[in-house]
């Protein structure tokens, strides 16, 4: 079987934009290899510096993935900062990359424009994220079209660190998920927190109904479009079909039925997520963790011999 890897970095409350593009894609591939499921704590507080919002983020992320069918049993399920070898590694490639390599990583200079603080820890995110990666000898990482350049960077440390001294790493392919549709928020953009655009995953069907009614609508045509883009997620359109075309221009009772469709679709997610407990959490996390380590405690150890700390 071949080794799928993939982090995540949550930041807050989840949305049916980050079901459809992320939850999903990977409780339904996941599967097909022996898959490793990151909480990349450590990338988070490049941007967050409240330690009740870390320890919520890690928690709300593992009970999504547990919750929309991820079984612990099949995937290992980590967070990053109990496998110490991710930042010891990321030192030792960040000696492999130069500066002015780091300075053209996308991710970075979009962050640094949108105002976050250019912290050193945000200049080397992707020697982290290269290290993640390697320390398992992932083929296969999953990732969105913004995080391929990310990628490409582990590949090149890795090919770095094998010049350097000699064949330790293999070189990453990634798997963009292309297919995946853009959600659209309820203001017809990407669904995105930053746009305080979203539809939340985790809420009460009061709250759903509530999202959805104030989906922005023109008053022109018999389709909504924005209602539409969405409801096709949670149904088909030859499903669709009757109930657009009883309702031509009844704006209000489409969006009913798409907030009593995303309801009944979200139920059974809803109820398992609800009967997870912190405890569940961290006993998913702390095996995971004993997993994660006995593979990258080994990697390190080749690591420390090649690069000569270890005498
Ligand atoms: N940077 C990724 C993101 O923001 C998260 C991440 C961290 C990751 N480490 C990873 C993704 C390793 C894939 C592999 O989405």
């Amino acid at each position: 079987m071949k080794r799928l890897f993939t982090g995540l970095q949550s930041s807050g409350t989840l949305h049916i934009g980050n079901y459809f593009g992320a939850l999903k894609p990977f409780a339904d591939m996941y599967g097909e290899y022996e898959s490793y499921l990151m909480v990349a704590d450590y990338h988070s507080l490049t941007s967050l510096k409240d330690a009740a919002a870390v320890r919520a983020n890690t928690i709300e992320v593992v009970k999504a993935y547990l919750a929309a069918g991820v079984d612990p049993q099949k995937a290992v399920i980590f967070k990053q900062s109990d496998v110490s070898e991710h930042t010891e590694l990321a030192w030792v490639l960040e000696c492999q990359v130069t500066v002015p390599f780091l300075q053209q990583a996308h991710s970075y200079k979009d962050k640094v424009a949108k105002g976050l603080e250019a912290n050193a820890g945000l200049f080397n995110y992707p020697m982290l994220m290269a290290a993640d990666i390697l320390l398992y000898n992932a083929d296969v990482v999953p990732v969105g079209a913004d995080q391929r350049q990310h990628v490409e960077y582990a590949r090149e440390a890795a090919a770095k660190f094998n010049n350097n001294y000699s064949q330790t790493f293999k070189e990453p392919g990634e798997k963009i998920q292309e297919e995946v549709a853009i959600v659209p928020g309820i203001d017809g953009q990407k669904m995105s927190k930053s746009y305080k655009n979203t539809i939340p995953l985790f809420a009460t069907p009061e709250e759903t109904t509530k999202a959805v009614m104030s989906i922005v609508t023109d008053s022109s045509g018999d389709v909504p479009t924005n209602v539409y883009a969405i409801h096709k997620l949670f149904k088909t359109e030859a499903e669709l079909a009757p109930l657009y075309e009883a309702n031509k221009g009844q704006y209000k009772a489409l969006k009913e039925a798409l907030a009593a469709d995303i309801n009944t679709y979200l139920a059974p997610m809803r109820e398992k997520y609800a009967s997870l407990t912190d405890e569940d959490v961290k006993r998913v996390l702390a095996d995971g963790a004993a997993k994660a380590k006995a593979i990258a405690s080994a990697k390190m150890e080749e690591v420390r011999q090649k690069v000569g700390v270890s005498i």
